[in-house]
């Protein structure tokens, strides 16, 4: 052991037993379950595939959601299931103003899922049906994404987007930039897309290429990570020497700053800054049922900006690169069927240490952090 460092204590999985727990009906699911945090804001799909009158469907914490684009071009997500007789909206009819269930044909105003009408009335009914209401949630485009709040249980008439927490947003800055986004569906739950994410040791085996880095290139690293409020910095710092793309940036002859925010429920942010060049991604992972999750990535740039085809390379290299974790979980999901006991090791898992009792605190309602000042952690990668 090097002198300096703390000796390696290995926690056991089971103190999260709380939040990683198996599903009572057991067979039907890849994996083990994660407790899934509602009330805040879930990327659903890119907004760009809500054109025209075509209803979309996607799935967010187990919730089946109808999407779609209002003629005045306002986007919206419903419960996609009928308040009459459970049928899906999406099976239904939209003309631009209205989503008309194909069962009865009931139609609703999509965005406050309001009840317009119900053609079975007769003049003998004093049922009003505006006072029917389907269910719709705050639904708002950003960045590409059509992103959804997801309300809690029991959390009541739906508020005004004013009163809900501001939607995460990629940061730009400069007016000029190219942009580019990537998905990748994980067949684990979010807590491990989560920690699969921030975890620092995996990259020289999982992204080894030439590019990138190799297991020859590991060395020692020290990182110093401070709290912010529900997450943590790893603040600006001198990038990974031995990565390709930073070593690319070394051309403007600046020095290289990165910061790297987990706030959550689910969000990463990375800021690459050299002079007036940037690159910038933010990184979701959302739970898409309590067993599975999906990792969306959207980066934009002024780097390179006048290279043609640089947006077709980003992608191609992110492609690769999402790709290669999402092999790894899919092979993980493997070996997770069986519910093995794990384990976190510190300073390597200590990000994931962080995650758990974040996130322990904001299921109990509190603000407490489980840091309570900047620290160093020390790891090889
Ligand atoms: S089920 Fe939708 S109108 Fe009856
Ligand atoms: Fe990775």
């Amino acid at each position: 052991m090097l002198p300096g460092m703390q000796h390696p204590t290995v926690l056991s999985w089971e103190s999260m037993a709380r939040l990683t727990t198996m599903d009572p009906n057991g067979s039907t699911i890849a994996g083990p379950t994660a407790t899934l945090i509602y009330d805040d804001w879930y990327p659903a799909l890119r907004s760009d595939r809500l054109r025209g009158n075509k209803l979309e469907t996607a799935m967010l914490l187990d919730l089946p959601l109808v999407l779609g684009r209002r003629k005045d071009g306002k986007i919206f997500a419903m419960r996609d299931s009928c308040p009459h007789r459970g049928i899906p909206l999406s099976v239904g009819w939209f003309d631009g103003e209205h989503v008309t269930c194909r069962y009865h044909g009931w139609e609703f105003e999509p965005c406050s899922g309001q009840c317009a009408a119900i053609p079975s009335l007769s003049s003998f009914d004093k049922l009003d049906a505006t006072r029917i209401f389907a269910s719709a949630y705050p639904c708002v485009e950003k960045d590409g994404y059509a992103w959804v709040f997801i309300p809690g249980a029991g959390s009541g008439r739906r508020k005004d987007i004013a009163e809900l927490p501001a939607l995460p947003e990629l940061p730009k800055f400069s007016e000029h930039y190219r942009s580019a986004h990537l998905t990748a569906d994980l067949p684990c739950n979010v807590d491990h897309g989560i920690i699969g994410l921030m975890d620092p040791a995996h990259g020289p085996f999982v992204h080894q290429a030439w590019w990138w880095r190799s297991r020859a290139s590991i060395r020692e690293k020290t990182k110093r990570f401070e709290p912010i409020p529900e997450g943590f910095r790893m603040a600006a710092h001198a990038p990974s020497g031995n990565s390709a793309p930073y070593k690319l940036l070394g051309v403007y002859g600046q020095p290289i700053e990165t910061t790297i925010d987990f706030v959550l429920p689910n969000r990463r942010w990375e800021t690459i800054r050299c002079g007036d060049k940037w690159f910038a991604s933010l990184t979701t992972v959302t739970p898409v049922t309590a067993s599975t999750c999906r990792i969306d990535v959207v980066g934009a740039w002024n780097v390179f900006y006048s290279v043609p085809f640089v947006t077709s390379i980003a992608k191609f290299f992110g492609a690769k690169f999402v790709r290669q974790d999402q092999v790894t979980m899919i092979q993980q999901a493997e070996g997770l069927k069986h519910n093995p006991s794990l384990m976190l090791i510190d300073d390597a898992d200590k990000p994931a240490k962080w995650y758990f009792a974040l996130k322990q605190a904001r299921l109990e309602g509190s603000t407490k952090h489980p840091m309570d000042g900047p620290v160093e952690l020390h790891w090889r990668s």
